[in-house]
């Protein structure tokens, strides 16, 4: 929940800069775009293809929907990825223990993580439930007590006074996690026309694979990406990023 939110908040942080920087050009006179944000589940490749081939001109799409990438029928099966479900629990520190989390004081990162949101409210997370395909948020009671069973030791081990908290409710996401190479764990990128069977000029790009760094990998492979795309280049993507392709039954 915390990386979703965090994720969620850096897209409309994303959003509004781009809306920011489109108006600024657009008061210079230079040129006035326009930017549009549509919210819809996509369902595969050849329809939403269709669908923006007839509503006009565009340059790129960026399939970047984490482990939902492996769920699209063009991919599916076709992509080295490793599904691991992992559960997060929100816990809250009643009012009347006087001990708050001190302000100021760090998250942490050990075998369980604490990402403290307030001298009251945390979150702790989380599992790894390797081979899960179960992309639901929901948990229900008996994955939840499993999961806490996992974690508060985890948590008390670095955090003892973590047994005054309280456990608020907890989430499910999937990761999508890259396949183990020589180079290490790295995520999947690169041009996929050739899976979609459709115009071949690197119209159509990956973003996937982030498994569970994408806090650490967006920036840097976020500003790779709009270069290799704005330049038509995928060769501007670094090989052991692309490389997986070459495993890949066409
Ligand atoms: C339990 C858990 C713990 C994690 N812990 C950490 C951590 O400690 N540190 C770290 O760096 N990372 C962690 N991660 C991983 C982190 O969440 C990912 O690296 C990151 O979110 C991947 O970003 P993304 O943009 O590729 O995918 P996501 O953040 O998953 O975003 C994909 C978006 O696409 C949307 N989507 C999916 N399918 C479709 C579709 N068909 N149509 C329309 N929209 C769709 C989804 O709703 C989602 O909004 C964790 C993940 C999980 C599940
Ligand atoms: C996935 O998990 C949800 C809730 O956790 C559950 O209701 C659902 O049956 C699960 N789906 C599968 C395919 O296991
Ligand atoms: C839990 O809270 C009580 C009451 O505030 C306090 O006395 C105790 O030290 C706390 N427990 C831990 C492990 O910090």
């Amino acid at each position: 929940m915390l990386i979703l939110r965090i994720i969620l908040s850096i897209f409309q942080a994303l959003y509004l800069a781009c809306k920011t920087f489109v108006k600024s050009k657009c008061s210079f006179g230079i040129s006035c775009k326009e930017l549009n944000l549509h919210k819809e589940s996509v369902l595969n490749l050849v329809d939403l293809m269709i669908s923006i081939f007839f509503s006009g001109d565009y340059d790129a799409v960026i399939v970047c929907l984490g482990s939902g990438a492996a769920f699209l029928p063009e991919l599916s099966g076709r992509l080295p990825l490793r599904m691991c479900r992992g559960v997060i629990a929100h816990l809250q520190l009643p009012d009347h223990i006087r001990e708050d989390y001190p302000e100021n004081s760090p998250s942490i990162l050990s075998d369980a993580w604490l990402a403290v949101q307030g001298p009251q409210t945390l979150y702790l997370g989380s599992t790894w439930e390797w081979k899960s395909r179960n992309f639901s948020r929901h948990v229900p009671e008996e994955e939840a007590s499993k999961a806490l069973a996992e974690l508060l030791p985890k948590a008390s081990a670095v955090y003892p006074a973590i047994k005054n908290w309280t456990v608020k409710g907890t989430c499910a996401g999937l990761r999508a996690m890259p396949p183990l190479t020589a180079e290490g764990s790295l995520p999947l990128l690169g041009c996929v026309d050739e899976f979609i069977g459709g115009p071949t000029e690197c119209k159509y790009w990956l973003f996937t694979g982030l498994g569970s760094r994408g806090l650490f990998y967006h920036a840097l492979l976020g500003k790779l990406m709009a270069q290799a795309i704005l330049s038509c280049n995928e060769d501007l993507i670094p090989s052991e990023l692309t490389s997986w392709k070459n495993q890949v039954k066409q």
